[in-house]
C-alpha cells in the first residue's frame, strides 16, 4: 500500500468533505512538518468553498456536473475527487455520517488508506481510534475510524483514570449541543430533549469500541445551544484515591485542561469567548475543559463536569491517526508533535488574552 513508503517523504493528505470537521483538519495538516495537504473535496460552491479557495487549497469536486457552478462562482476546480484520491497517500473522509461507507470502495479501488469519522458505524473501518487509548492498534492499518467528539472527550478522561487506579464503573450524562453554529436547519428550538430516551445512549457502546471491557452507562439529552457539549461524569474507581492525586494525574494530560475557578469561566459561553480572546483559530478548543472545582473524589467515587467543543476536539486525533496509519511515529511522539504544532496545552490556554500593548508594531 502506498502509505508504507511514506517514511521518507511528506505524507500527502487529501480531505474529502470540506465542512465543519474537514476544514479544521485541513488547516491542522498544513501546520504539520511531516504532512502536505494536496487538496480538499466538496459538493457545493458555497461560502465554505470560497473559504477553501482563499486559503489556497486545491478544491476538487465530488460531482463533476457541478464544476461549472463552481467556476460561475469564481472558484477554480482542480479536478474530480477520484484524481485527488489517486494522488494522495491517505484520505481523511470528513463527509456527513453514512457517506463515508459509500466512499470506501473508491479508496479501496485507488489503494489509498483512509480515516473515517464518528458519524460512520464502527464497521466502516478496521479500528476505532482514540490517540490516548489505542494509538498502537491503528499502526499500519489501512482503514481507521476516529471516534466522535463525545467519545473522544470521554476516552481522554477515562484513559488516565483507568491507568491510575482502574475503573469499576463509569456513569455519564451527556448534555449535547442541539447543532453546530452553521446548522440552521436544526433550529430554532426551545426544548430539552432526552436523545435517545433509552439507556444507554449510543455513546457508552461507542467508548467501548476503543476501550473494550469498560463498564460504562451513558444517558444523552439535547439542549438548544450550538456552543459545546457538557458531560456530567461519575466514575466508581477500583480503589479509593486522594482527590489531590487524581487532580494531579489529570493535570499531566495535555489534552485535558483544568479550568480554574479564578478564571471566572462559568459556562460554555465564557469558555468559547476565552478561546476567541486567546486567538484560537475559529475559537476552537481542542482540549477537554474540566471545571477544576467540579473534581470531587469521595472514597472510590470520582465526579467532574467537562465541556467538549464538538467542532474541534477530534482534529488532533485525526492528525495522530494519520501518523498511526503511516507508521511513522509512536503515539507519544505523534501527540507531542501535534500538541506543539497546534498549540495545545494548559499553559497556552491559561495565557491572558492578547492586549493592545502585546501586539507587534508595524515596523
Ligand atoms: N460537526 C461535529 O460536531 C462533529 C464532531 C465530531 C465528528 N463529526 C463527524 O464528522 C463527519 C463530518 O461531519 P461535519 O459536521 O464536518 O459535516 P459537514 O459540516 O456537513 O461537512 C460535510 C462535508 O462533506 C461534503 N461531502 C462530500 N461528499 C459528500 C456527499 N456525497 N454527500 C454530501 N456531502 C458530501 C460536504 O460538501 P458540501 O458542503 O459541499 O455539501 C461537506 O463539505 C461526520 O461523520 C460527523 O458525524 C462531526
Amino acid at each position: 500500500m502506498q502509505v508504507a513508503t511514506v517514511a521518507n517523504h511528506m505524507l500527502r493528505v487529501a480531505v474529502n468533505g470540506y465542512g465543519t470537521i474537514g476544514k479544521r483538519v485541513a488547516d491542522a495538516v498544513c501546520v504539520q512538518p511531516d504532512m502536505e495537504l494536496i487538496g480538499v473535496a466538496k459538493v457545493r460552491p458555497d461560502y465554505v468553498a470560497t473559504g477553501a479557495a482563499h486559503a489556497g487549497y486545491p478544491l476538487y469536486t465530488v460531482d463533476p456536473a457541478h464544476t461549472d457552478s463552481f467556476r460561475q462562482n469564481g472558484i477554480e476546480v482542480a479536478g474530480p475527487l477520484e484524481e485527488l484520491v489517486e494522488t494522495s497517500d491517505i484520505v481523511v473522509d470528513t463527509t456527513p455520517g453514512g457517506i463515508g461507507i459509500q466512499n470506501r470502495p473508491l479508496y479501496e479501488q485507488c489503494e489509498t488508506p483512509a480515516l473515517f469519522q464518528g458519524g460512520e458505524a464502527p464497521d466502516v473501518a478496521d479500528v476505532s481510534f482514540n490517540s490516548r487509548v489505542n494509538f498502537e492498534d491503528a499502526i499500519g492499518v489501512d482503514y481507521v475510524r476516529v471516534v466522535s467528539c463525545n467519545t473522544t472527550g470521554l476516552s481522554r478522561l477515562l484513559g488516565p483514570l483507568a491507568e491510575f487506579v482502574g475503573i469499576e464503573k463509569a456513569r455519564v450524562t451527556l448534555i449535547r449541543r442541539g447543532g453546530d453554529p452553521n446548522q440552521t436547519d436544526r433550529g430554532p428550538i426551545n426544548d430539552v430533549v432526552p436523545d435517545p430516551v433509552t439507556v444507554p445512549s449510543h455513546h457508552g457502546p461507542d467508548v467501548q469500541t476503543v476501550f473494550p471491557g469498560l463498564s460504562i452507562d451513558t444517558i444523552g439529552l439535547k439542549v438548544p445551544t450550538t456552543q459545546m457539549h457538557v458531560h456530567v461524569v461519575n466514575v466508581t474507581l477500583n480503589a479509593p484515591a486522594a482527590e489531590a492525586d487524581v487532580r494531579e494525574r489529570l493535570e499531566r494530560e495535555p489534552r485535558l485542561v483544568l479550568v480554574p475557578g479564578s478564571a471566572e469561566i462559568d459556562g460554555t459561553g465564557t469558555l468559547k469567548e476565552f478561546a476567541r480572546d486567546s486567538g484560537r483559530p475559529r475559537g476552537d478548543i481542542w482540549e477537554n475543559c474540566i471545571w477544576e472545582e467540579s473534581i470531587t473524589v469521595d472514597g472510590r467515587e470520582f465526579y467532574c463536569v467537562q465541556a467538549i467543543h464538538q467542532e474541534a476536539d477530534v482534529v488532533p486525533e485525526n492528525i495522530d491517526a494519520l501518523r498511526a496509519v503511516a507508521g511513522t511515529h509512536s503515539g507519544p511522539e505523534s501527540r507531542t508533535l501535534t500538541n506543539r504544532t497546534l498549540g495545545i496545552g494548559f499553559e497556552r490556554f491559561q495565557q491572558p488574552p492578547t492586549t493592545v500593548a502585546d501586539r507587534p508594531t508595524a515596523d
